[in-house]
C-alpha cells in the first residue's frame, strides 16, 4: 500500500442552522468545558493524528472564529448531511485513504473511536464504518438496521422509521469512516425522498451495500456520542465533560473536596496535592502547582498558581496572573495581568492590575493599583519586602522600591525609593470633648 492510501482526512459537518439552539451564533460555537464544540472536535481529530481537516460551514460562520490549519468549504443551502459532505468532495479529489466524517455537534467523541473507525475500515477492507451506541433513550437518532451476521444494512432516521424500527436501541452516533475512493459515487446517488426532503448522508450505507461493499458498526459508549441539538443537550454534555475532567484531576492527585461543585476547563492543570474547596470555577488556561490550595468561591482564568500558594476564599484571578511559590491571595482580592512574588501577601479587599509585586511584599487591605486613566493602562512595580499600608491608591505608572513602606490611606503618584516611608495624609485633628458638647447642644 503506498502512503497516500494511509493518509486520513476528516470532514466536520458544521453548516446546520442549529435552529433548536435558539441562538444568534452557530451551534458549533457554543462552548463545552471552556472551548467551542468545534474546537473540541478538532482537538480530538488532532489527538487521533488526522492529517487533513475540512470544515463544512454555513455562510454566516464568523471568519474570526475559524480554527487554525483547517480547510473550509461553505454549504449555502442546507440540503442535509449528505449534501454537506458533497460540498467537501472537490477538496478530496484523488484522496485514496479513509475519510472520517463527523458532526460538529458531538463534542465528546474520543480519539480512540476516531482511530478505530479509520483502522477497521483499512484493515478489514470495508466500504464504511459507523460509530454506533446503544441507549435507553434513542429518540431523535438514526437507528441501525443490522443483518443477522452483524453487517450494517441501513440507517433509518427517526422521522422515517416505523414503530417497530423506532423500538431499536442501537443508534447512529453520527461519526463515520468512508473509503475515500467510493465517496463521490455514493453521494452522487443520494435522493431527498424522505420525511425531511433532505439528502441524508446515512443513505450511503444502503447504497454501499447495494454495491456489495461491507459496512460495520464500531460500538462506543453512549456518553461520547451525545449530540447537542438544544440547550438541554448542551447542559447534559457539559455535565459529562465536567465529570470526566474532575475524575481525571482527582486520579492525577488533586483533592476536590466536593467535586460536583467545581467547574473545570478542558486544559485545567492541577498538580499533585492541590486542594480545591467547594464552589471554585476554573476558566481556561489555569495551572496550579503542587500543594497549592484554592479555597471556596474563587474564580480563576488564564492564571498560574505556584507551589503551596493559597488562593481565596472569594478571590478572582484574571488572565495574565502569576502567583509565585507560597504567596497568599485572600478574600475579595482581584489580580489581573500581575505577578505576585514568592511569599507575598494580598489578603483582603484589593485590586492589583498590571503590576509586579516583589517577594515577601505585604499589600494591605483595600489597596488599589490605579492602572487605567480612561485612555491607557500603566504598570505598578512594587519591590521585594515592601509594605503597602491599608487603603492606599498606587497611581500607575509608579514604582515602590524594595523594603519601602507606604503609610495607610496614601495616594502614591511618584516613585518611592527603596527602604523609604511614603505617606500622603491630611493632618489629624483631635478636639477633646467636641462630640459630647455637640450632643448636649443638640438635646437642648
Ligand atoms: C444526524 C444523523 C442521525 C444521527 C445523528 C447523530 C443524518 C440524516 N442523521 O441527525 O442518523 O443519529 O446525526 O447525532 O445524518 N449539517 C450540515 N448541513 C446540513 C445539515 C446538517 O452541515 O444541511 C451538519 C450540522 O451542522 C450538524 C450535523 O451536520 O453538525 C448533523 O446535523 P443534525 O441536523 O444535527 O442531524 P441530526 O438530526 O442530529
Ligand atoms: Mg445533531
Amino acid at each position: 500500500m503506498d502512503r497516500s492510501q494511509n493518509i486520513v482526512a476528516a470532514v466536520v459537518l458544521a453548516a446546520g442552522l442549529g435552529k433548536r439552539m435558539r441562538s444568534q451564533k452557530p451551534k458549533v460555537l457554543h462552548e463545552v468545558a471552556g472551548r467551542t464544540m468545534l474546537a473540541s472536535v478538532i482537538a480530538q481529530l488532532r489527538a487521533a493524528q488526522v492529517e487533513r481537516i475540512i470544515l463544512v460551514l454555513g455562510p454566516e460562520f464568523p471568519a474570526a472564529a475559524l480554527p487554525p490549519e483547517v480547510e473550509t468549504v461553505v454549504q449555502t443551502e442546507r440540503l442535509g448531511t449528505g449534501d454537506a459532505l458533497r460540498r467537501a468532495c472537490p477538496l478530496l479529489k484523488g484522496h485514496e485513504g479513509p475519510v472520517l466524517v463527523l458532526a460538529g455537534d458531538v463534542p465528546l467523541i474520543r480519539p480512540t473511536t476516531l482511530t478505530a473507525l479509520a483502522e477497521r475500515l483499512s484493515l478489514e477492507g470495508l466500504g464504511i464504518t459507523v460509530a454506533g451506541f446503544s441507549t435507553a433513550t434513542p429518540f431523535g437518532y438514526g437507528r441501525l438496521l443490522l443483518a443477522p451476521e452483524g453487517q450494517l444494512e441501513r440507517i433509518i432516521e427517526e422521522k422515517d422509521a416505523t414503530d417497530e424500527q423506532r423500538a431499536i436501541t442501537l443508534c447512529n452516533g453520527g461519526a463515520y469512516g468512508f473509503a475515500g475512493r467510493y465517496l463521490d459515487s455514493w453521494l452522487g446517488r443520494l435522493q431527498p425522498n424522505n420525511a425531511q426532503g433532505e439528502y441524508y448522508l446515512t443513505d450511503c450505507i444502503g447504497l454501499a451495500r447495494q454495491d456489495g461493499a461491507s459496512v460495520r458498526v464500531v460500538e462506543c459508549a453512549e456518553a461520547e456520542m451525545l449530540g447537542v441539538n438544544n440547550r438541554l443537550d448542551l447542559a447534559r454534555v457539559e455535565a459529562l465533560a465536567q465529570q470526566s475532567l474532575r475524575e481525571a484531576a482527582m486520579l492525577a492527585g488533586a483533592s476536590l473536596r466536593q467535586p460536583e461543585t467545581v467547574t473545570l476547563a478542558f486544559d485545567t492543570h492541577l498538580a499533585e496535592d492541590v486542594v480545591v474547596e467547594p464552589f471554585v470555577v476554573f476558566g481556561k488556561g489555569v495551572k496550579v502547582g503542587p500543594g497549592a490550595t484554592i479555597r471556596s468561591f474563587s474564580h480563576l482564568e488564564g492564571a498560574v498558581v505556584e507551589e503551596q500558594a493559597v488562593i481565596g476564599p472569594y478571590a478572582r484571578l484574571r488572565p495574565g496572573t502569576v502567583v509565585r511559590v507560597g504567596a497568599h491571595v485572600g478574600n475579595f482580592v482581584e489580580l489581573k495581568n500581575s505577578e505576585l512574588g514568592a511569599g507575598a501577601k494580598v489578603n483582603h479587599l484589593a485590586y492589583i492590575g498590571d503590576a509586579t509585586v516583589g517577594d515577601a511584599a505585604n499589600i494591605g487591605a483595600g489597596t488599589i493599583t490605579c492602572n487605567y486613566d480612561g485612555f491607557g493602562k500603566y504598570r505598578t512595580e512594587i519591590g521585594a519586602g515592601a509594605f503597602i499600608g491599608s487603603n492606599s491608591s498606587l497611581v500607575a505608572p509608579v514604582t515602590i522600591g524594595a523594603g519601602a513602606t507606604v503609610g495607610a490611606g496614601s495616594v502614591i503618584t511618584a516613585e518611592v525609593p527603596a527602604d523609604a516611608l511614603a505617606v500622603t495624609r491630611a493632618p489629624l485633628t483631635v478636639r477633646p470633648n467636641w462630640a459630647a458638647r455637640k450632643r448636649r447642644l443638640g438635646a437642648a
